[in-house]
């Protein structure tokens, strides 16, 4: 059973956005909280069931971003509160780090069975995907004993120290926060400028750093907060070809792609490439805080004590994971693959209706529609904007990624209903904003 509780009507919005307790909230929200948040819309929400969010003013919401990819069995699936409340009632905490206990070790045994790839694997764990990322960077610094990192351009792996110098996406996230971890190398992402990574990586090492100096490249198999990319099919299988012969290790950043999204357990298997490490976090415990590396027995090798979380690998956050993943395989990795094709579709039939949208792509759950200014066919984040505020008056909750494109990461419990439902409403404030900014082509397409 797919869809557990819902909602008669959803979306129903009845006061004007944001409603009165709404607006109190987000007063005070102002006054205390950090101002860096990025915070899209005033969204104040009370709380959520499967593919639905009420707000504190009862209005509902149809959610197309799973509290950014991590809500993976939908708001408050009843199984994973069940394990929630079960493991909460024996044991909410005695630090992984120092003691046993079996929800940690169920959930390694459960991820290092279905991590890619017939090499042993081990786990570390973590409580956020930054921490996932620091644990990667740390460990490939450490095994091989190399100091250099590349990554990508576009890519976003969090915002700790580390993390943040791996990540290349936006340079609002870098910006004042340096010096950073140095020795990290960013290159173009998927062949975007025309070069192959086989070519850029070769004049790397030609030119400036000696592959024997590079401890790994961490790549997002499908790129996320850069854009929702998926990059040609070549690009992957050129890293790891270039990982192999140099002794590099292959480090996948799934915190974003993984856990079912694009209808396998783990992005890179629509490649059937074996990476070295894999980082998770999000989609993983249906919202606990959690996060993981899965990496091969031969490359965890650090010693007792190098390094260690206190609330990493939680009891309460470990059963909801073992609760997710059980779900994601009886029937949600199938949904995503069958509601994700489905979505892409719709948004390929929206594309050919509205010269406003540029390129649509994606696997499974994990979608893009990017926009363009219908004058000039340039990419355009101010429209981006405007369509996901639309979207949001009328009941429609999206994000953006990169600079000009919407994503579509909902929760792996949604219908082909609701795919309808969305795609109308993208639709008709698709053809409210033509209509605004060309009123002359629009009466004359309807006349
Ligand atoms: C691919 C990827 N890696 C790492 C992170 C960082 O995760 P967190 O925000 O949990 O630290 C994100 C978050 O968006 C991500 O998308």
């Amino acid at each position: 059973m797919i869809r557990q509780q819902q909602y008669a009507i959803v979306p129903n919005i009845r006061t004007p956005l944001p409603g009165p307790n709404a607006t109190q909230l987000i007063h005070m929200d102002e006054q205390y909280l950090s101002p860096s948040y990025t915070r899209v819309y005033p969204l104040v929400v009370k709380r959520g069931k499967g593919a639905a969010i009420e707000d504190v003013d009862g209005n509902i919401f149809l959610d197309f971003t799973a509290g950014i990819a991590v809500c993976s069995t939908g708001h408050c699936h009843p199984c994973v509160v069940s394990a929630i409340q079960r493991q909460a009632a024996e044991l909410i905490h005695m630090s992984g780090t120092d003691f046993y206990y079996a929800p940690q070790r169920d959930l390694a045994v459960k991820l290092a069975h279905i991590a890619p790839g017939k090499s042993p694997k081990k786990v570390f764990f973590s409580n956020s995907g930054a921490e996932a990322v620091e644990a990667a960077f740390k460990l490939a610094r450490y095994h091989t004993k190399r100091s250099h990192m590349i990554s990508f351009f576009g890519g976003f792996h969090g915002r700790t120290m580390g993390a943040l110098s791996l990540t290349g996406s936006k340079v609002i996230q870098r910006r004042g926060f340096s010096p950073l971890v140095p020795n990290v190398i960013h290159l173009p992402y998927g062949h975007q400028d025309g070069i192959s990574i086989e070519t850029h990586l070769t004049n790397l090492f030609r030119r400036t750093v000696s592959p024997d100096d590079v401890a790994g490249i961490i790549v997002e198999p499908i790129q996320g907060e850069g854009g929702y990319i998926v990059p040609p099919a070549e690009f992957l299988f050129q890293i790891k070809e270039t990982c192999e012969k140099h002794g590099i290790l292959l480090i996948a950043d799934e915190v974003q792609s993984g856990m079912g999204r694009t209808g396998k357990m783990f992005a890179i298997e629509h490649w059937g490439i074996e990476p070295d490490i894999i980082c998770l976090a999000k989609g993983v415990a249906s919202g606990m805080p959690l996060g993981a590396i899965v990496a091969k027995a031969d490359v965890m090798d650090w010693p007792r004590g190098s390094h260690a979380s206190t609330f990493g690998g939680n009891p309460i956050a470990c059963a909801a994971a073992l609760e997710t993943i059980r779900l994601l395989e009886e029937e949600l990795m199938v949904n995503a693959a069958d509601v994700g094709t489905h979505l892409i579709d719709e948004l390929f039939k929206l594309k050919s209706r509205h010269r406003m949208i540029s390129d649509v792509r994606g696997i499974g759950l994990m979608v893009g529609m990017e926009l363009r200014d219908p004058k000039t066919g340039e990419p355009t984040s101010k429209e981006r904007e405007d369509l996901i505020q639309r979207c949001f008056q009328h009941g429609l909750l999206l994000l953006g990624c990169g600079e000009s494109t919407v994503r579509f990461c909902p929760p792996l419990v949604i219908t082909r209903e609701d795919v309808k439902t969305a795609v109308n409403i993208v639709s008709s404030m698709l053809t409210e904003m033509e209509a605004e900014l060309e009123p002359e082509l629009h009466s004359s397409v309807n006349g």
